[in-house]
């Protein structure tokens, strides 16, 4: 059988993918995913609005086809995400009546949310990403949310512990985007240091890694790592993609109709490049990081599509539009 990513880094790392469950029922990606990887995210399947869409409704539909898939094809599988202020049921926050819930009734709502998620997957999840996202990327140090505004900067440690007694052997992670910014790695760097003064069961740091062609640059993600590296935590890549865009540009550039000509060769080589130097540098840090996984499968679909500018297209993966293997994929397996 063909080799795939999994078996080039098997000596370093597991190898994700974020995926729909609709993707394991399409034969062509399920053999894509099966070949390559060895670690499955689900993409929204897990998120609390999918998941626990009312208050006594619990929808386990879409992830237990990602968790069976997995376990039928020895994969593993990261929970993403118990508690985080997107993608979020109104209804958490709010009583019969419409009004602001107290601090005790929404801790409790977190505690049986995160007793019941994890709990169903226990022994078959290895690694959750507890909470996401709470880090401010402005002048704040934790992003105003709900869950901040009507529990206090506690909501995060209390996460942590419901999720660890639900499922002890479970990998606990703290994920973040806007990692390889100094100004943002330090105020995750100094929350994770925190936690684990007050003992708190926190295991590793996600580094989303939602990346451009031309940021972050070689000395620039060394430095991030390093940092990061010294927290003695695991180390994962949870949402690894190398937009097409680059950085500057990532807000202002619109596609023409004829989206995939705007892929040009010139940007098919940058990809190729930084895509070869990130890998180069976690395979430096192979002692820190125990993950990679990438936030979609192939530039047939991408999150990036609609984000940030809603239907451009973006072609961030290693596999193109008709799942075939891009130039940047052996620029990550040849060494
Ligand atoms: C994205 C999904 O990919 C989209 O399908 C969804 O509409 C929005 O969320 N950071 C995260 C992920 O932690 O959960 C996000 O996923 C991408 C950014």
């Amino acid at each position: 059988t063909m080799k795939g990513l999994k078996d080039y880094y098997q000596n370093y790392f597991p190898i994700g993918v974020a995926i729909e469950p609709g993707d394991l029922r399409h034969k062509e990606k399920a053999d894509l995913i099966c070949r390559e990887f060895n670690s499955l995210t689900p993409e929204n399947a897990m998120k609390m609005s999918t998941i626990h869409p009312l208050q006594h409704t619990y929808r386990w539909e879409q992830a237990d086809a990602i968790v069976s898939f997995a376990r039928q094809h020895q994969l593993k599988v990261r929970g993403h995400t118990l508690c985080w202020h997107l993608q979020t049921p109104d209804w958490m926050f709010e009583d019969k009546q419409g009004n602001k819930v107290g601090r005790d009734t929404l801790l409790q709502r977190l505690h049986d949310h995160i007793k019941a998620v994890v709990g169903r997957y226990k022994g078959q999840v290895y690694a959750w990403d507890v909470v996401n996202e709470a880090v401010a990327d402005g002048k704040e140090f934790l992003r105003p949310s709900k869950w901040l505004e009507i529990i206090g900067e506690d909501y995060i440690a209390k996460a942590f512990q419901w999720a660890h007694e639900a499922d002890p052997d479970a990998v606990l992670f703290y994920n973040d985007y806007n990692e390889i910014s100094p100004v943002k790695a330090e105020k995750i760097l100094q929350l994770l240091t925190k936690l684990k003064s007050q003992n708190v069961p926190v295991h590793g740091v996600g580094l989303q890694s939602h990346w451009a062609i031309n940021e972050p640059g070689r000395e620039q993600l060394d430095s991030t790592l390093a940092r990061f590296a010294r927290l003695g935590l695991a180390m994962q890549i949870t949402e690894l993609d190398i937009s097409a865009y680059s950085k500057e540009h990532q807000a202002r550039e619109r596609t023409k109709n004829d989206s995939i000509a705007l892929f040009t060769p010139e940007k098919q080589l940058k990809q190729s490049l930084q895509y070869k130097m990130c890998f180069e540098m976690f395979r430096k840090y192979r002692q820190y990081i125990t993950g990679v996984t990438f936030w979609n499968l192939s530039d047939q679909h991408s999150w990036l599509d609609d984000f940030p500018v809603k239907g451009r297209k973006d072609f961030p993966l290693l596999f193109d539009t008709t799942l075939k293997r891009k130039e940047a994929y052996y620029g990550v397996v040849n060494w």
